[in-house]
């Protein structure tokens, strides 16, 4: 499974890449009007932090806006994956460039019959959102089983699904489950990833046996 990590700071993208874990980065306008820099600045210093997909997202609402704005975005970088939102106009965009050779992400997917669409306009990935989901009382992971059992049956439909708005390590298990391609963390869940007291205790009663013994292990 890919994991991605959901944030537009460059210093949050750095450390999770450090890690040699990390397939791609997410961004959204939300996450780079946090971030406060000028949008295209970011994205070219995220690509040439990351080798995997770097999603960057339109913001025309119009097919001929977001296949001109899409296109500039994809000349940023090679792993530039052009965002777009699930409206007719946004499919129309997402086959138009993906027809170009353009990496697409349709995002803001909140029903099964949404994700077929867009993997029927040649998505590379779809963006089903689990906790906002989960925030309006729906169980988020029920969406992504059903988008993989429709995606499963039909060998033609090749966008991956990409498990968005995770809010937990929870999520990250139960979407691994799924078989789902893809999550997308922020900085926090993806350290939650490996949180467990009982390898913190088990480490530190380790290490403190070992000091007893007085002796060094040999290095390379
Ligand atoms: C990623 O592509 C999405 O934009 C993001 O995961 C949304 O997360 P949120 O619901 O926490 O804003």
């Amino acid at each position: 499974m890919k994991l991605f990590i959901d944030s537009a700071e460059i210093k949050e993208i750095e450390e999770a890449a450090a890690t040699g874990l990390i397939d791609g980065v997410t961004t959204n306008p939300s996450l780079i009007a946090k971030s406060g820099r000028p949008f295209a600045e970011a994205i070219k210093e995220i690509c040439a932090l990351v080798d995997g997909p770097v999603s960057a997202e339109v913001a025309a609402t119009d097919f001929d806006g977001m296949v001109a704005e899409g296109r500039a975005l994809g000349g940023i970088a090679e792993n530039v994956t052009v965002k777009l939102p699930l409206t007719w106009e946004g499919l129309r965009a997402c086959k138009t460039l993906s027809e170009d050779g353009f990496l697409t992400n349709v995002t803001l997917c909140f029903s099964a019959t949404q994700a077929l669409m867009a993997a029927k306009a040649g998505a590379t990935f779809v963006s089903p959102f689990i906790g906002r989901h989960d925030d309006v009382g729906f169980e988020g992971m029920q969406l992504i089983r059903d988008i993989k059992t429709i995606y499963d049956h039909y060998e033609e439909l090749e966008t991956e699904i990409l498990v968005a708005s995770v809010r937990h390590p929870l999520h990250v298990r139960d979407a691994a489950m799924t078989g789902a391609h893809v999550a997308t963390l922020p900085p926090a869940i993806f350290k939650a990833l490996l949180n467990h007291p009982l390898t913190d205790k088990g480490l530190a009663a380790f290490l403190a046996d070992w000091q007893k013994t007085g002796q060094t292990v040999p290095r390379a």
